[in-house]
Parts: structure tokens; sequence; C-alpha cells
């Protein structure tokens, strides 16, 4: 398989910042916003940006220094200057305002303002949040680490929330946030961008409960097949207890696999290959158990 090595000493700087972008995508965006010492509102986004800790709470986000000119954005230096900032998360319905909030304004322009959002007084700092948005975090800011002195360089923001403000409209009836109401936005390289909603979002459950027996483990056939995907056998992988023998055999009286055994039973090489392929159909539906017995029972005819 080709692939392209790049040595980032030796590439251009915007470059680089293109491919990190295009690479490292989806990423959240904090829409932060800030105050200066004279009181003057700011509101940028930054997807340069994640949650780190929950105890403390701690997210952190990066506003770099400009390629083009190695100029500091007013977010940072109003930071420097106040060690407070709201966190407000953007979700598709405003993700234009959001995006037109990211314009290069001279400082002292409010970008509430300029985006049409709705500043919120927040309780315990003094940069207001945006009402439109599903989740905002008044934080204070603990520290901020430079990366470096050049046209780039990101400052790390560590943020420690004071008090999260969530809409009750995101949440189900459990109180979590419900993703498919978040609706949430995520940026990509270039100028794409992520909608979190509908068939984007799927589970995938967390191996946290069992240990599975992992895909070298699985037997040979199984993990050399050119029908199951790397997914697939990770799927069978994360089992915990394979099919007994016996419980193998008794599966040729399911009426799927009956059909499948009887269809084929004068060409065992096809009947191995739509074994298989039954087998990575079940492994799709979730039915991971029956999955392995069609999958052992091609392993028996030998
Ligand atoms: C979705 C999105 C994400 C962005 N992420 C970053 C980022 O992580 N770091 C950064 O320095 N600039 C980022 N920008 C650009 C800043 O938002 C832009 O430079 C903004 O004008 C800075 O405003 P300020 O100088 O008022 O702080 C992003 C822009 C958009 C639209």
């Amino acid at each position: 398989m080709p692939y392209k090595t790049i040595d980032p000493q030796d590439t251009k700087t915007a470059e680089v910042h293109a491919l990190l972008l295009g690479a490292i995508a989806p990423r959240p965006i904090a829409f932060a916003s800030t105050t200066d010492l004279d009181g003057n509102v700011n509101l940028s986004p930054f997807s340069f940006f994640n949650v780190f800790s929950a105890k403390p709470p701690i997210l952190v986000f990066s506003p770099a220094r400009r390629v083009r000119d190695n100029t500091s954005k007013h977010t940072l230096e109003n930071i420097l200057a106040t060690k407070e900032v709201v966190i407000n998360i953007a979700n598709y319905d405003i993700v234009e305002q959001m995006s037109l909030a990211s314009t290069e304004y001279d400082r002292g322009i409010n970008e509430f303002i300029k985006s049409g959002l709705t500043p919120l007084a927040s309780v315990l700092v003094a940069p207001p949040r945006v009402q439109e948005a599903p989740v905002a975090f008044e934080c204070k800011v603990n520290d901020v680490i430079s990366l470096g002195p050049e046209g780039g360089a990101g400052n790390l923001v560590i943020c420690e929330v004071l008090l999260m403000h969530i809409n009750e409209a995101i949440l189900d009836e459990n109180g979590k946030i419900d993703p498919y109401k978040l609706d949430g936005v995520a940026r990509m390289g270039g100028d794409y961008y992520l909608r979190a909603n509908g068939d984007c979002i799927f589970e995938l459950p967390k191996p946290v409960k069992n240990r599975g027996v992992g895909v070298d483990q699985l037997p040979d056939y199984i993990r050399n097949s050119s029908i199951l995907s790397g997914n697939n056998l990770a799927r069978l992988g994360n089992t915990e207890v394979i099919p007994t023998a016996a419980e193998v055999e008794a599966f040729r009286q399911e009426p799927i696999v009956a059909y499948t055994l009887n269809k084929y039973k004068d060409d065992k090489a096809r009947l191995k290959q739509e074994l298989e392929i039954l087998g990575k159909k079940l492994l799709e539906d979730n039915q991971v158990q029956a999955a392995w017995k069609v999958l052992l029972l091609s392993g028996n005819l030998g």
C-alpha cells in the first residue's frame, strides 16, 4: 500500500496545518466567549478542543498564533488578562452563526452582535454565554501553556468548569444528553463539517465488562476469510464464550442454515462461502452467537 510520508520539519507550516486538520477529524468545537478588562465581549470558535478530566472537570482549547503573520487571537489576549471564559457548544441550528463569528473582526467588535446570537448573563464569570447553545460551561482558566513562539504555535488554555448549563430540550428521560437531540457539529479539514445526526450516529458497546477472546484466538480460516472484514473479526473476538461443538451441530436445524446447507450440498466451496456470507450478515445484525455457530459450521465441513 503506498503511503505519503511527511517530515513536518521540511514542510511549510500551512501544509502541515492543513494535513493535521484533515487527519484529526471530526473535531469538537469550543465556541468561546471572553471579555477584555474593559468588559468588551468577544466570541470565537476553536476546534483544537476537547475534555481531559472529569474531577476536576477540565476542558482544553487552543487559540493558535496566526500562521500568516504570527499575531495572537483576541480570545487568548482576553483570557491572559481575565482568566475567565465560557465554552459554548454549537449545534447544527447555529453552525452558520458560529462560522460567521470566526471572522477576523477588529479588537472590540462583539461577535454576538455580528453573528446575531443572544448573550445571556453568566452566573460566576464575566463573559456572557450563548443563549442558543444547547450546552454552556462557565470556566475559570487555571493555566495557559504556550507551545512556541512561531506562527502556527498553539496555546493550551486549561479551563476548569465551574458551572454547566444544559438546555433541557436535549435531555432524554434519564437526564442524559441525547446525541440525536444535541444535533452536534464538528470540524473536519478544509471547509468540511460533520453533522452528528441520523445515520452518522451508531452504537458500539464498550468492551469494559467482558474480556473477549481476541482476534488472535479465531480459527485461521475465519481470520483469513476474504469475506469477513476487520470489524467483523473484532466483533467475533469480543465474545467471551464460544459456542460448544454440540451447539454448533444443533444449529444445522436453524431454517436459514438448513436451507443453505441443502441448496449448496453438492458444491462445498460455494457452501463455505455462503455460510461465511451468512455469518457476516448475522454479525452485522449483532447476532454474534449465531454468527459464531454458522462460521464454525463452515469450518466443520472440512
Ligand atoms: C469551526 C472553526 C474552528 C476554529 N478553530 C480554531 C482553533 O482551534 N484555533 C485557532 O487558533 N483558530 C481557530 N479558528 C479560527 C478562529 O475562530 C478565528 O481566527 C477567530 O477570528 C479568532 O477570533 P479572535 O481573534 O476574536 O479570538 C476556527 C474557526 C472555525 C470556523
